[in-house]
């Protein structure tokens, strides 16, 4: 069972979500992904009481949860923000009519090591280009990280080398099954703050908020997963506090995030889950739900 930090309990499924049995719609594998939390928060919005359209995800990254919602008709809408230029790329080209040249670069690649790393020592001559490169770094780079300082993987999974994550059909199995969506999702190349500011007074949005986590203890793992990662967590939490929708965040468990939420009146619960190590650590989701249900 989870273990309260409030008073105020929220309804979350605790038990340990095994990702492997979560549908990927991503073409990303995403530092800090949430796919694992994509059925506890889909229970759980479902027995929300208030009418839902839209759901804003400012921090997209890999975006595995808004697509999840959106994908199990949970919303109607989702809008995508993200700060990083790379990954907007790849969003940029999967929601354009560039999705079928980009899926074409995939699916030609002839992939080896030497073959990788002749295409990253090159700088990109276009955004479909662009978004090949990313992608490609995403899934031959250790835990898909695209921050400054990674490395490419060596032995892989299974001794398979750079090969190990590079499934070119069923990566274009998931960018032409999220073109297809394309009417339904917005994606803004940006600041967080700007676009949380532009949704704060609608009663029918919801927020998933899943920022780097950079506050209190957690500084330095956020800091090495993403090029982006300074941010003033107070700010986030003065401004979500306004909201008129429902705001569900996802943060790691430490008591200066513990100490913001509660002083904004927003209600805290630990969520297990097992980290890349296959530890199992505590998650906090944190939400105003008791407010907005
Ligand atoms: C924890 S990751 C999100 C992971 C995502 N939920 C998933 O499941 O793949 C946080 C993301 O926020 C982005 N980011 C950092 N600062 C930002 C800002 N000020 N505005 C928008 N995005 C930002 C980072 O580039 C990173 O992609």
């Amino acid at each position: 069972m989870a273990t309260l930090v409030s008073q105020n309990e929220l309804q979350f499924d605790a038990r340990i979500v095994n990702v492997a049995s979560v549908r990927q719609v991503s073409p990303f594998r995403y530092p800090g992904g949430k796919t694992w939390l994509v059925p506890t928060i889909s229970a759980w919005l479902r027995r929300r009481k208030k009418p839902l359209n839209t759901l804003v995800d400012p921090f997209a990254g890999g975006a595995s949860v808004p697509l999840g919602m959106l994908g199990e008709g949970i919303v109607d809408r989702i809008v995508l923000g993200e700060l990083d230029p790379d990954v907007s790329a790849v969003w940029k080209c999967v929601f354009s009519s560039q999705e079928e040249l980009l899926s074409r670069r995939i699916m030609t690649f002839p992939m080896s090591r030497d073959n990788v790393l002749k295409e990253l020592s090159r700088g990109p001559r276009s955004g479909v280009d662009r978004a090949f490169q990313v992608l490609l770094r995403n899934r031959t780079f250790r835990g898909g990280i695209l921050a400054p300082g990674a490395s490419l993987m060596k032995v892989g999974e299974n001794g398979h080398g750079v090969a190990s994550r590079w499934y070119p059909e069923t990566l274009v199995k998931r960018l032409r099954a999220l073109y297809s969506l394309r009417s339904a999702i917005d994606f803004i190349e940006g600041d967080a703050f700007a676009l949380i500011n532009r949704y704060i007074g609608q009663q029918d949005v919801a927020f998933f908020i899943d920022p780097p986590y950079t506050a209190g203890n957690g500084k330095r793992a956020g800091r090495r997963l993403y090029k982006h990662s300074e941010l003033d967590h107070l700010a986030l939490f003065d401004l979500l506090g306004r909201a008129a929708g429902i705001v569900l965040m996802t943060y790691d468990d430490c008591p200066e995030v513990i100490e913001m939420a509660n002083s904004h009146g927003f209600q805290i619960e630990r969520v297990p889950m097992k980290n890349t190590h296959h530890e199992k650590k505590y998650e906090l989701l944190i939400s105003n739900c008791g407010r907005f249900a």
